[in-house]
């Protein structure tokens, strides 16, 4: 059977993100069981119903909802702005959720992380994403839950996790993943 084909949507659009960083690592330690497409939401114009036209949809638009009907499943990675969800990750959820009748999350299995530098792990965006992932009729993995605190401290010099705790939670995480995304493959 063909490798399975995941889509990763980082919530955070800075360069140093450490969301970023997050997936980054995680699609390194799994790249011989599934290919990875990183999907840039900064590009995405805030969602707005009018332009839903032949003329004037956003070309953005149409390749981001073309490249999540073509994954297998979707691994979100986010921190926390103002105990919520970052906008520009809000908006790309309504974005694939439109136009009316060809939501792109439709049937899509999905998994989550979040971070943050303080000691909460980001738990506020993270259960924001979790409430609304099943009103765009994903399937969201209900375990393990992967809530990362003082993520600051969470890479060495080299970009690898410093603790190699960190590198056993986040096999296990993608682990389940993996199999996760697959008892939903089309
Ligand atoms: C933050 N930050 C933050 N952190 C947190 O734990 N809870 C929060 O509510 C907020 N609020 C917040 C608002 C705004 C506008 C910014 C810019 C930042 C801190 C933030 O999570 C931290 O800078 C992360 O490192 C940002 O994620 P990336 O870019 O490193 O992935």
């Amino acid at each position: 059977m063909s490798k399975l084909q995941i889509a990763v949507i980082v919530g955070s659009l800075r360069q140093e993100s450490i969301a970023r960083k997050i997936a980054l690592q995680l699609v390194e330690m799994n790249r011989d069981d599934a290919d990875f497409d990183v999907l840039n939401i900064g590009d995405l114009p805030l969602y707005n119903e009018d332009l839903e036209t032949t003329k004037t949809e956003p070309e953005s638009w149409i390749e981001f909802r073309r490249r999540l009907k073509a994954a297998d499943g979707v691994l979100f990675v986010t921190p926390e702005y103002n105990r919520g969800l970052p906008g520009a990750l809000k908006n790309a959820l309504d974005v694939g959720s439109r136009p009316k009748g060809d939501n792109a999350w439709s049937g899509l299995p999905v998994a989550t992380i979040s971070h943050s530098q303080g000691a909460l792990g980001g738990l506020a965006s993270h259960m924001q994403l979790k409430a609304m992932l099943p009103t765009l009729n994903t399937y969201l993995m209900p375990h393990p839950e992967m809530y990362l605190s003082n993520s600051g401290q969470l890479f060495n010099g080299k970009g690898d996790f410093a603790d190699p705790k960190t590198t056993e939670l986040m096999r296990k995480f993608s682990d389940s993943m993996l199999k996760w995304f697959a008892r939903f493959r089309k």
